[in-house]
């Protein structure tokens, strides 16, 4: 039996690998939430990591909170950059190949064309920064690491975008949701089936295990309006959504305009087929519905 340490299994990530990790046969799964490991206590991630012969290490944990990461960016720093030098480090010294996830938000979003893994990053904000520190964390301390950028995630679980969208056109009858910002919505459960699918393709062959970043998201682009239309058609939700600025809605975290991830390298690496977010947006739906 192989051994796989899944942190942060009760994100929204975390909690679809949960779903489907025993479809994988011949592994062991050990599971920590922040309840049993702090990734930002180094004593006790040297101690989890040490305490068993893992494989793999898949990395969920984040801290996802773009806006208020800008007023916390200690925080943010510890989860997002420095536990992954903790976890580089020790899975490093114990040759454990790691699976780390991380964003679009490295990127300032003014490209016209999708980012490939080359494009120069330039974060926009402190989390797309301590993102991208945690990447550079990991990659120079475990030189066996896969990092998988992804975007606009959500899933059946957790709190996002899908969710606050079927839950506002329900309650009013007008809504305003921005039209000038273009990315790729992403099913976590799609993503979840591709670190299996990974982790699949490498369980013969160590040499598939090609370390590097590497681009996720479901196909196909939206705006965050196109997508609120498309929630809103899949539930029957009348509501009028009109079309605004990123001008009228201010954060205190700039968003990039543009996001959507070029996925070729990932698809081609590891002969992954990935869904159209419709597709993905109905199943998710679905199951919100069960
Ligand atoms: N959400 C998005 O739209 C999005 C977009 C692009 C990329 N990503 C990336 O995709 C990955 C998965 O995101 P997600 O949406 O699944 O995130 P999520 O739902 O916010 O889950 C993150 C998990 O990390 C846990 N965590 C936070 N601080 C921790 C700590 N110090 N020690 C241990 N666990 C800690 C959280 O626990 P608590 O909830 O108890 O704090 C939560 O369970 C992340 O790397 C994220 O950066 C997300």
């Amino acid at each position: 039996m192989k051994n796989i340490l899944l942190i942060g299994a009760d994100g929204q990530l975390g909690s679809e690998l949960m779903k489907i990790k025993d479809s994988l046969s011949g592994y062991n799964w050990e599971t920590t939430t922040i309840k049993n490991l702090d990734v930002c206590d180094k004593e006790k991630v040297k101690e989890k990591i040490n305490s068993k012969p893992f494989d793999y290490i898949i990395n969920c944990t984040a801290y996802t909170a773009v806006d208020k990461a800008e007023s916390d960016i200690d925080t943010a720093r510890a989860v997002n950059a420095t536990a992954l030098e903790y976890i580089g480090t020790y899975s490093s010294v114990n040759n454990i190949k790691v699976i780390h996830v991380s964003t679009d938000y490295v990127f300032d979003g003014t490209a016209h064309i999708p980012y490939t893994e080359d494009t120069a990053t330039k974060p926009n904000g402190a989390y797309g920064l301590t993102k991208l520190e945690g990447e550079n964390a990991l990659m120079k301390s475990n030189s066996n690491s896969i990092i998988l950028r992804t975007s606009w995630l959500y899933s059946e679980f957790g709190n996002n975008f899908v969710k606050t969208m079927i839950k506002l056109g329900k309650e009013r009858d007008e809504l305003g949701v921005i039209y000038d910002q273009i990315g790729s919505p992403t099913y976590a459960a799609d993503l979840a089936q591709a670190i299996m699918n990974i982790i699949k393709v490498c369980e013969n062959d160590n040499s598939k295990f090609i370390p590097g970043i590497y681009h996720y998201s479901n196909e196909g682009v939206a705006s965050w309006y196109d997508f609120t239309l498309a929630i809103h058609e899949i539930c029957n939700i009348s509501c009028n959504v009109k079309p605004i600025e990123t001008k009228d809605y201010p954060t205190p975290a700039p968003r990039p305009n543009y996001s959507v991830l070029n996925k070729g390298k990932v698809k081609n690496t590891f002969g992954l087929e990935i869904p159209h977010w419709r597709e993905s947006l109905k199943k998710c739906i679905a199951r919100l519905s069960q």
